[in-house]
């Protein structure tokens, strides 16, 4: 949310070095720990697979960068879902009521409108415990983390020290949690409704890897159509439908039309992806487009516009897409999502639907799902509880 200074220059320029493309391989032994853990969670108690999802995406960012191991029970993560789900309210709710009528800050906190000011107070005091609790236990526990080795490089420069606690809990805050869940979630919604699709990535993965492991990273590029799934995904199903909101930092004039300076212009990731003017039969599920385009599906990842683009672009995508593609290869593998099934045995219709929040993700619905075979169980227990 910070405008563009010196600042945010400070900020972007200490995630950028850490969470680069070569930088985020540091984050892949905790992706492939954490994502272990999800499919045995996935298999033990299948119906609770929102839940592990968010866990999934709540424990990967703790353990990644602070070396904590948080449970989603945890009083910490609770206190970040909730402050995650304020942010959004706030965004889409309470401050463009605030910036059309500027004289409701003046006002009451009860007075109709101006329910922001709660929201603004409840947020700011959970927003400071979530930056520094994990802050303190990584930089006093025994483990090594990114965060711990940060703060003892630059002890005693306290700019430093806020600009590394900010990094923390903006990845955690602002991205992780949700973005990360909603991708994985619309993937497992998307596989109920489209099971050929389910089988013949399934397949791919069996032709190259085997049965013996599950997918790494190194196996990706072998992996085209899995790969075409994972783009599809990300294309009708950005986490942040609307992106983030921009500010034109001066008059502007664009096709035609007047961006005044001071403008909140959004661009659409949703809508841009779903153009028909660009895409024939925009809302059909066919991963093929991206294997039978002429560049093929493995095209550089600032091509996925979920993550934005510009100098704004999202700079923890790399880790994102590393997290969202071993997610998905590694539940195709192993994992066989169906419909539920009622007390007769008929499959359980799924309405498919998605929020209309801030960060998209799919509503609540019932499904199956099972190891695909004993092979399948077998190695997801072997490997649940390795760190590679
Ligand atoms: C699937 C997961 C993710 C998606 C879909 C996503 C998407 C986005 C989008 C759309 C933006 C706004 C870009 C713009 O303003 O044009 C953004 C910004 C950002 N993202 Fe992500 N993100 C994801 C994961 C992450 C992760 C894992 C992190 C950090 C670890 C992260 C950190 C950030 C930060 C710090 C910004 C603000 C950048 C700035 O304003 O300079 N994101 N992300």
């Amino acid at each position: 949310m910070q405008q563009y200074s010196d600042t945010w220059r400070g900020n972007r320029r200490l995630f950028q070095q850490h969470f680069r493309q070569s930088a985020s391989r540091r984050f892949h032994p905790a992706q492939y720990h954490k994502i272990n853990q999800y499919l045995h969670s996935l298999i033990i108690v299948p119906e609770e697979f929102m839940q592990h999802t968010m866990s999934l995406s709540q424990g990967l960012i703790y353990s990644s960068l602070y070396g904590l191991d948080i449970g989603s029970e945890d009083l910490l993560a609770k206190k970040a879902i909730e402050s995650v789900a304020l942010i959004g309210r706030a965004l889409l709710e309470s401050f463009p009521a605030v910036e059309r009528f500027p004289w409701l800050r003046f006002m009451p906190s009860w007075f109709p409108g101006c329910g922001f000011q709660q929201i603004a107070d409840k947020l700011g005091q959970i927003i400071r415990e979530v930056d520094t609790i994990p802050f303190d236990e990584a930089k006093t526990g025994a483990g090594t983390s990114l965060i711990a080795e940060l703060a003892l490089e630059n002890e005693g420069r306290p700019a430093e020290i806020k600009k590394i606690k900010s990094m923390g809990t903006i990845s955690f805050l602002g991205k992780t949690l949700f973005c990360t869940m909603s991708s994985i979630s619309a993937f497992l919604l998307t596989m109920v409704q489209h099971p050929d699709v389910q089988f013949k990535a399934r397949a791919e993965i069996d032709r190259v890897i085997g049965r013996d492991r599950l997918p790494k990273f190194e196996d990706r590029r072998s992996l085209p159509y899995v790969e075409s799934v994972y783009r599809k995904i990300m294309r009708m199903h950005p986490a942040l439908p609307l992106g983030l909101f921009h500010v034109s930092i001066e008059d502007d004039f664009y096709q035609g039309y007047h961006i005044p300076k001071g403008c909140k212009p959004f661009a659409s990731p949703l809508a841009m992806n779903r153009d028909p003017n660009v895409y024939s039969e925009p809302d059909r599920f066919m991963p093929e487009r991206f294997l039978d385009s002429p560049d093929g599906p493995f095209t550089s990842i600032n091509n996925i516009l979920a993550f934005g683009f510009g100098r704004r672009v999202c700079v923890g995508r790399y880790m994102a897409d590393n997290t969202v593609w071993l997610a998905i290869a590694s539940v195709l593998a192993t994992l066989d999502l169906q419909k539920a099934k009622d007390n007769e045995g008929n499959e359980v219709d799924i309405p498919g639907e998605y929020t209309r929040t801030f960060f998209r993700h799919p509503k609540p619905y019932r499904s199956s799902i099972t190891p695909r075979d004993l092979q399948a169980r077998d190695l997801i227990l072997a490997t649940a509880t390795m760190v590679d």
